[in-house]
């Protein structure tokens, strides 16, 4: 990876201006952690790695790299994040991507990045951990994958497999544009105007969903997003306000 060619992109203040750039580590989030417990960090600190050997997706699965982006941004807080935070930075996702290829990109609540409005193929994701004053933005986005194993086969697309070619750094570039503009908006408590971009973008609501992994399971329609940022789900026992979990589109 160049280091120039994400610094010639940046419009940013902070993010990304402190870049580390790793050939290879077990999983950039850990290595931020590593850093946050050493020492004083700065804010919008960026860590990307060309490979991953123990990439960490939510729900302690497994992030299958190889190809893609690997990069995690460490924002520093004060106090706690505010509300909407990582449901922000999804949304910071989708619009980085289509700013970067030039077509639209959307959100799975929380914050997956998908590629259709319905029926698309999940592209990116997200996994946001907290340490220590630290909010830590850990994102995946698949860019020259040309193929995926059979179980992801049908649920995973990259860049590339939608016919896009375009490096790295012009994604990772974009993305921390849009990921600072969009932190900004949520540390400045305009919550009305996040949950109205991710609303826009989402492709949750309106459809039939299932949250398996919560007790007792949750099934219904998605039917909005509350302003702490939940998913309130319309069931037959009337609705249910849903934040842990992996939800299920049953479509
Ligand atoms: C998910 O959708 O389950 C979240 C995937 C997050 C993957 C990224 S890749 C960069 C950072 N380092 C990790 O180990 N995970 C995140």
């Amino acid at each position: 990876m160049d280091e120039n060619k994400i610094s010639e992109l940046l419009t940013t203040s902070e993010f990304g201006r402190n870049l580390l750039l790793i050939d290879e580590t077990d999983s950039t989030n850990a290595e931020a952690l590593r850093l946050i417990k050493k020492g004083p960090v700065k804010n919008g600190t960026t860590i990307i790695a060309e490979k991953q050997t123990a990439g960490k997706g939510r729900f302690g699965r497994a992030w299958l790299s190889d190809g893609g982006l690997c990069m995690t941004v460490i924002i520093k807080y004060a106090g706690n994040p505010p509300p909407l935070a990582t449901l922000s930075a999804g949304v910071a996702v989708a619009e980085g991507l289509s700013t970067a290829v030039g077509r639209e990109f959307f959100v799975k609540y929380p914050n997956d990045v998908y590629t259709a409005k319905t029926g698309g193929r999940k592209i990116g994701g997200i996994l946001a951990q907290s340490a220590k004053g630290h909010l830590i933005i850990g994102i995946g986005v698949n860019v020259s994958q040309e193929s995926f194993p059979a179980e992801l086969l049908e649920k995973a697309e990259s860049l590339k497999t939608l016919g896009m070619t375009i490096s790295k750094e012009a994604v990772a570039g974009h993305i921390l544009n849009s990921l600072e503009r969009n932190m900004e908006l949520a540390d400045a408590g305009n919550i009305g105007l996040i949950r109205g971009k991710w609303l826009k973008l989402n492709c949750t609501i309106g459809e039939r969903v299932s949250i398996r992994d919560v007790s007792p399971p949750v099934e219904g329609t998605a039917a909005g997003l509350d302003e702490d940022g939940a998913l309130v789900v319309e069931t037959a026992n009337g609705p249910v306000r849903v934040r842990a979990g992996e939800i299920t589109i049953e479509g």
